[in-house]
């Protein structure tokens, strides 16, 4: 009886390395290569996963300081159960053993029309990969806004993609030390703008009126703001003279 409950605390302790592939290849990829080595040259892709000593902790807390590596775990106000952290570090402990679990391919929508350029399957595999872990599988968000926000069909991807953000996306473009190539970013804008596109594209129409005045207003404040801030720099130029 005893030994049968050592074999199943030690069986539960262990965790699912299968699972945990697929945890793994949701949440840690878009970051962290296939075995925990470094993805890209860019800090947030070039860590390297020691997955015998401290994976738990860094994973359940995060690493302190750091705006990419973010508390994962449930107590921390991240996704993962304690189980879920249980089953990456069980696939973790596969990278030395040599018999990894394969992760799981992404799933690609069949019936993407391309909506101008790019091609929206081959995007959809990329998002899947690379940023459905912020913000969901088509966009929705995973919750917490701030770490995990929405983004919709009219999102300006290749920006946000090429640069990163200050809340702690990663610059994913190549040019700025990333995995992606220009190819890449477009194919993933391509599959963003299929999401909702009859809605999206008749909240547009229904908004534009509003959002042409409201876009000109803007624009007219700049243009004030520039201009005074021109007066200003030539004054202060003449004053130093
Ligand atoms: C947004 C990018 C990003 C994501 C997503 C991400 N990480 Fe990290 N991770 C990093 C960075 C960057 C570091 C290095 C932090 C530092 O040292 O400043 C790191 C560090 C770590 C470390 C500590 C490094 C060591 O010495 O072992 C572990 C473990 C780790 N990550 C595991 C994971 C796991 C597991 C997941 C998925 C649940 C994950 N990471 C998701 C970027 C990320
Ligand atoms: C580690 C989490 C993370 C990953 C991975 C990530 N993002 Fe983001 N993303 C964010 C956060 C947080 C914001 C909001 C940033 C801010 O306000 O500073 C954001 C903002 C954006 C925005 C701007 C929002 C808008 O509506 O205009 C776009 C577009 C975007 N992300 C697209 C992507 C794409 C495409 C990928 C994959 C290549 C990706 N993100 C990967 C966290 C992430």
């Amino acid at each position: 009886m005893g030994a049968l409950w050592a074999t199943v605390a030690l069986a539960q302790d262990e965790g699912d390395p299968v699972r945990g592939a697929a945890l793994y290849a949701e949440n840690c990829l878009a970051c962290h290569g296939p075995q925990g080595e470094p993805l890209a040259a860019h800090e947030a892709f070039s860590a390297e996963i020691h997955y015998d000593t401290g994976f738990a902790e860094a994973v359940a807390a995060g690493v302190e300081g750091s705006l990419y590596m973010k508390p994962w775990s449930e107590a921390y106000g991240g996704p993962l159960s304690e189980a879920d952290i249980n089953d990456l570090r069980a696939y973790a402990r596969t990278w030395a053993s040599g018999e990894i679990p394969p992760l799981p391919a992404p799933e690609i929508p069949a019936d993407l029309e391309p909506v101008g350029r790019g091609d929206p399957a081959l995007g959809a595999a990329l998002y899947q990969t690379y940023c459905a872990v912020c913000h969901g599988p088509e966009g929705q968000g995973r919750g917490d806004p701030d770490r995990f926000p929405p983004i919709g069909a009219h999102a300006d991807v290749l920006t946000a993609t090429r640069r990163g953000t200050e809340k702690g996306m990663p610059p994913f473009a190549q040019v700025n030390g990333g995995p992606l190539s220009e190819t890449d970013i477009t194919n993933i804008m391509a599959y963003v703008r299929t999401w909702d596109r009859p809605s999206a594209l008749q909240k547009v129409a229904e908004n534009s009126p509003k959002g042409v005045g409201l876009l000109i207003w803007l624009m007219g404040i700049g243009a004030v703001v520039t201009v005074g801030g021109v007066v200003m720099m030539n004054r202060s130029a003449e004053s130093k003279e």
